[in-house]
């Protein structure tokens, strides 16, 4: 697919009952590989989209059938097709519910729980980080690159355009964690988040969240149980459940003990 389908994606999104996250296709569409399957009539019944990371890791997003067409055969032979083009790369996706089973059967196992958390921040600002300027982007591609253990150079230089707002923390040396915040359809969704430790991540959170005034959303793993109750305290709700997995037994590169947060589930 090309960003010449996203109205047929967006078409497909609304009869899941997903909402029209027209900047997040596009953004997706343009970095990652589109793939559907078109049903009798020429209309896109299926989608998924990859987006790779160098050659190490892969992400598999936004997969849809359509409710008429569900349970005959097109999700599994849609991610079996892209799985087909991965050649090799750890693939990683975040699964509802819906899609769990499915994904298990292709040999995904579950890497961890997440909740959605949601709601206007009451907190207020840190105070501890600045606003991200473009002679960043190598410091913070480098520290990316340590914790994801994968090159996202080119979703990070893209992420500048698409993002509200890019924050950096120092530790006086040099850049030790970044967080961005981006706007979605009926809020704004603060990822990525990777700091040097717990505290520093509330700090940048608190720095993006409290600029909002409105709804805004983050996903976490269940195992971070402090961030979790601190965002509960500050009006940030957990709501949706949903699974982080890997394919094949894999486990994820990089030093996953400084990532607290994905851009967005589709993309980690
Ligand atoms: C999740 C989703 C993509 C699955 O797509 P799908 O095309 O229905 O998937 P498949 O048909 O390959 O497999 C689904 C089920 O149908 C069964 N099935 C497949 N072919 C079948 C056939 N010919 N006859 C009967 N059952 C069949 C599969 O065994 C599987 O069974 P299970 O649900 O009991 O495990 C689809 O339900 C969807 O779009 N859901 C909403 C969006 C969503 O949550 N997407 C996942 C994001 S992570």
């Amino acid at each position: 697919m090309t960003t010449d389908d996203l109205g047929a994606c967006l078409r497909l999104a609304e009869d899941r009952q997903w909402g029209r996250e027209e900047r997040k296709w596009l953004f997706l569409l343009q970095g990652g590989e589109g793939y559907g399957i078109l049903g009798p009539e020429g209309e896109l019944v299926a989608s998924a989209v990859l987006t790779r990371y160098g050659t190490r890791t892969a992400a598999i997003s936004m997969v849809l059938v359509a409710s008429r067409h569900g349970r005959q055969g097109l999700g599994g032979r849609l991610i079996r097709h892209v799985l087909d083009q991965t050649r090799g790369a750890t693939v990683f996706l975040n699964a509802t519910g819906a899609g769990r089973p499915l994904y298990e059967r292709l040999g995904f196992r579950v890497t961890s729980p997440v909740a959605m958390h949601l709601g206007t921040f009451t907190g207020e600002a840190a105070g501890a980080s600045r606003v991200a300027v473009p002679e960043d982007l190598k410091a913070i591609t480098d520290l990316d690159a340590e914790v994801v253990g994968a090159d996202r150079s080119a979703l990070l230089a893209r992420l500048s355009g698409f993002a509200e707002q890019i924050r950096v923390i120092e530790d006086g040396r040099r850049v030790t964690g970044y967080a961005g915040m981006w706007r979605n359809v009926t809020n704004t969704v603060v990822g990525p988040v990777i700091a040097a430790d717990p505290q520093d991540a509330r700090r940048l959170i608190a720095d993006l969240a409290s600029q909002v005034g409105g709804p805004v959303r983050i996903e976490v793993e269940e195992c971070r149980r402090e961030l979790a109750e601190w965002l509960t305290g500050h009006g940030m709700v957990a709501g949706m459940r949903t699974s982080d997995m890997v394919a094949g037994g894999r486990v994820l590169p990089g030093d996953r003990t400084r990532y607290f947060a994905p851009v967005m589930s589709a993309l980690g």
